[in-house]
């Protein structure tokens, strides 16, 4: 296959525009402010970045609720802002990825608003209404403990209304054959103004049948996917659509399509949880059970990788032996835990700040089959705020100096408070200083970075698990094109000493350390004895033996 599917080797960078960098002191972050900092982006060398919703709205669920699909939220800027900010990202090689939300608008987006006022208007459709309140009223609640029900009364209509999540995000009916161009039309338009595609919210229940009288399981009505990929592909031959769908591994076929026909990419949220399992318990068993499962095909496909992201770290998929493992490890007080099922905060928190366990769990990420997708502050290791609700906590603003509130804003009141207190406190942790500081872990990262891109055996090729003598050290190798790869990680607190031998090896090869100077020559047999540190982690390249005739050569 030719090399033109860029995502397939590309670094994804998550960044909240109202979070990032504020310029005109509202307290706000603002484009003019996500501008500036592009060439700190392209200098970490992500190659994409997604941005999260921007589009007006009452921000009741950080922009997830959408008032209008053709716009740029004042408070941030304006369409002219945004073309300028894609210019700016296309002329540093970077693309833009935008968040997709059309499971739902907000309860105050006009469509809904004629909906509600006008039995008659063409919009009552868009939405899904019930006479009466339906006996499924209680089922298929996304945030338990908050949320109460799925349907609720609309005083104006006097209707009941379908909203998978919060109250005040009606579910569009998106069976209805407007509401799906209409889907299309936004979609264009953005491609328009220089994206080159969408992370796609919640995409099980945009193509789940709605209504009153659907039971516990709804259909989805995958064709829908294969219109939006088709549409795209028209339009814009470059664009994908990340889906954010968190589904039982045998159903990701249905969303990618068997011949690549649907959707580019997926998040791997089976992989996630279990990567977090393998953290917390040092047993990479079900971690290779778990990319197994979901390996990717067809050839167009590709899993979305990340450790966390801007919303709760969702355990549910693991067994309930597992789950509470991750939850002892890395989230063991109630304030830390959110919805029965998962964990709230940020990535180095969890991780106790320990910085052999954060490079391990980076090097893990980045080595997974698929596209890594990095959660902005990650990179420099930014902390959580429990004192603020649900999934605000992992949300704070960017912490880019030792300046009065991390530099993000001249204002004394951001939008969300600067973490300004305990080890994460930006004091402590700010781009700034970890930039001036080879050892940092940005610098660091950005070192992996630059290597993971050198490596698109990871991007493209094939993989397999090699035998290591034990669960706790997992070895995959990666082969493309003739080239091969070895990723080694100690999941263990403790040093442990491997033996592999690898396929190759009928006359043994000599295995390269990419990220530093030992590598490993193996013994007449053509086996590798490797010693890994606690929580250490190799990347290799496999070669001939000719490998050491030349450098002796040279
Ligand atoms: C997705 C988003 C989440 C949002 C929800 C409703 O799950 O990731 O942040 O609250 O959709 O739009
Ligand atoms: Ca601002």
């Amino acid at each position: 296959m030719i090399n033109d599917l860029w995502y397939k080797n590309a670094v994804i960078y998550c960044v909240s525009v109202s979070t990032y960098l504020d310029t005109n002191g509202d307290g706000i972050g603002d484009f003019q402010g996500l501008m500036r900092r592009l060439d700190y982006l392209q200098g970490l060398g992500v190659t994409a970045l997604w941005l999260m919703p921007f589009q007006p709205s009452p921000g009741r669920d950080d922009g997830y609720d959408v008032a209008d699909y053709y716009g740029v939220d004042p408070r941030y800027g304006t369409l002219g802002d945004f073309v300028e900010f894609t210019h700016g990202c296309k002329q540093r090689g970077m693309r833009v990825l935008i968040d997709l939300v059309v499971n739902h608008t907000s309860d105050q987006h006009p469509w809904f608003q004629a909906a509600r006022s006008n039995p008659n208007s063409k919009y009552r459709d868009w939405y899904v209404w019930s006479k009466k309140k339906p006996k499924n009223a209680e089922k298929g609640i996304v945030f338990p403990g908050v949320q109460r029900s799925t349907w609720d009364k609309d005083a104006v209509a006097g209707e009941y209304y379908f909203h998978r999540f919060y109250e005040f995000q009606p579910d569009l009916n998106t069976a209805n054959p407007e509401v799906q161009a209409e889907i299309l039309k936004i979609m264009g338009f953005w491609l328009q103004l220089g994206v080159s595609g969408f992370r796609m919210d919640a995409v099980p229940f945009v193509i789940a049948s709605k209504g009153a009288d659907v039971g516990e399981k709804p259909v989805e009505q995958y064709d829908m996917l294969r219109e939006f990929s088709q549409f795209l592909t028209w339009r814009e031959g470059e664009a994908i659509i990340l889906a954010e769908a968190n589904v039982l591994p045998g159903t990701d076929m249905k969303y990618f399509g068997e011949a690549g026909e649907r959707l580019q990419m997926m998040f791997n949220f089976d992989v996630n949880q279990h990567l977090f399992y393998a953290l917390a318990s040092a047993d990479a068993g079900p971690l290779v059970e778990a990319m197994k499962d979901t390996k990717p095909r067809p050839a167009t496909a590709q899993w979305g990788q990340f450790l966390r992201n801007h919303d709760e770290l969702d355990l549910g998929r693991l067994e309930e032996k597992q789950r509470q493992a991750v939850f002892a490890a890395f989230g063991p007080q109630p304030e830390m835990q959110l919805y029965g099922r998962g964990i709230r905060r940020r990535l180095a928190p969890m991780l106790g700040g320990d910085r052999r366990r954060l490079e391990l769990a980076y090097s893990l990420m980045l080595t997974l089959p698929g596209t890594p997708v990095i959660r902005y502050g990650d990179e420099i290791g930014m902390g959580d705020d429990l004192r603020l609700p649900e999934r605000n906590c992992a949300r704070t603003p960017m912490q880019w100096s030792t300046e009065p509130n991390a530099g993000f804003t001249k204002s004394e009141h951001p939008i969300l408070p600067v973490i300004d207190h305990g080890p994460y406190g930006f004091e402590h942790v700010n781009a700034a200083d970890q930039r001036r500081d080879p050892n940092s872990l940005l610098n660091w990262m950005e070192r992996m970075i630059r290597m993971r891109k050198e490596v698109p055996e990871i991007g493209w090729g094939d993989f397999r698990f090699v035998s290591t003598g034990t669960k706790t050290v997992l070895a995959m190798e990666y082969e493309w094109r003739n080239n091969a790869v070895l990723c080694l990680h100690n999941l263990e607190g403790a040093p442990r000493e491997i033996r592999l031998t690898l396929k190759h090896d009928g006359e043994g090869c000599v295995l390269v350390n990419l990220l530093s100077g030992d590598h490993s020559e193996p013994n007449k047999k053509g086996r590798h004895t490797i010693l890994m540190e606690a929580y250490g982690y190799r990347w290799f390249r496999v070669c001939g033996l000719d490998y050491l005739l030349k450098r002796d050569e040279v």
